[in-house]
């Protein structure tokens, strides 16, 4: 795996930012779409400040993009304060000129019965679109990519999955109480995520130095999912050199 290592995690989401800004614009001049596959949480948070400013300041235009998220909890409204839902419209969403109907986040509302079907047709979309161009991933702690947790296989789809303690616990913090965070989840795949044609992995802080260093020079296992991304023809780490503190 490349690995990018910038002073902090403003300068390196301000170089992801531009390699995206480039492709959105190349695709333009030949009226052509982006596929962008995006992540939650705090790690990205720099970046969609960054391709916000590029709308505003520099007239970056997302009139041909379309972008995938990864994840959300379920079960959980659209409006509820920690739905990654809301996350996306109010990081990103609502201060692009993206279409409506042009950006799919999983529904954390669907009837449990239908999740299947639900999941099936969000992979169907991913490949109607032409297939995701690039992917932004953070990493958890316990090396879960998306939330695809340690054991998941490299071949699992879209679908309905149970978070493991160790996220819900990270993740708390969003909660009034660790009851209220959700046991399970919609993710997209390992096999999702690596049918992108290049992938980003963002990493930010001392906090993920281990599982960095685990993902980046450890065995490729299913028990560090990110390590997975060793097999992936075109992946990098975007971090900064406090999550490249323990890297050799
Ligand atoms: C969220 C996602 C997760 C996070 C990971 C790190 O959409 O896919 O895998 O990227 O849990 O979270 P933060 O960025 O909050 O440290």
């Amino acid at each position: 795996i490349a690995v990018d290592i910038h002073p902090t995690a403003k300068e390196g989401s301000r170089a992801v930012a531009q390699e995206i800004a480039a492709l959105i614009k190349s695709r333009q001049a030949t009226n052509q779409k982006v596929v962008l596959g995006l992540a939650t949480g705090s790690t990205p948070k720099y970046l969609y400040a960054e391709l916000i400013r590029l709308h505003k300041e520099e007239g970056l235009s997302f009139k041909n993009v379309v972008t995938f998220n990864l994840d959300e909890y379920y079960p959980i409204e659209p409006d509820a304060l920690q739905s990654y839902n809301r996350f996306m419209r109010e990081q990103l969403l609502n201060h692009i000129d993206i279409p409506e109907g042009n950006y799919f986040i999983p529904d954390g509302t669907v009837p449990k019965e239908k999740v299947k079907e639900y999941c099936a047709d969000y992979e169907r979309r991913v490949e109607e679109a032409g297939g995701i161009d690039i992917q932004i991933l953070g990493i958890g702690t316990n090396g879960h990519i998306g939330f695809n947790e340690p054991g998941s296989s490299l071949s699992s789809h879209t679908r309905l999955v149970t978070l493991d303690n160790s996220t819900r616990m990270a993740n708390a913090f969003e909660f009034a109480n660790m009851s209220q965070v959700p046991r399970l989840a919609i993710t997209m795949g390992l096999s999702t995520i690596f049918k992108a044609k290049r992938i980003v992995l963002l990493a930010w802080g001392t906090h993920k130095a281990k599982i960095v260093r685990r993902a980046v020079e450890g065995h490729s296992t299913d028990q560090v999912p990110a390590s997975l991304l060793q097999q992936h023809p075109d992946c990098k780490f975007v971090i900064d050199e406090q999550a490249a503190e323990e890297l050799t």
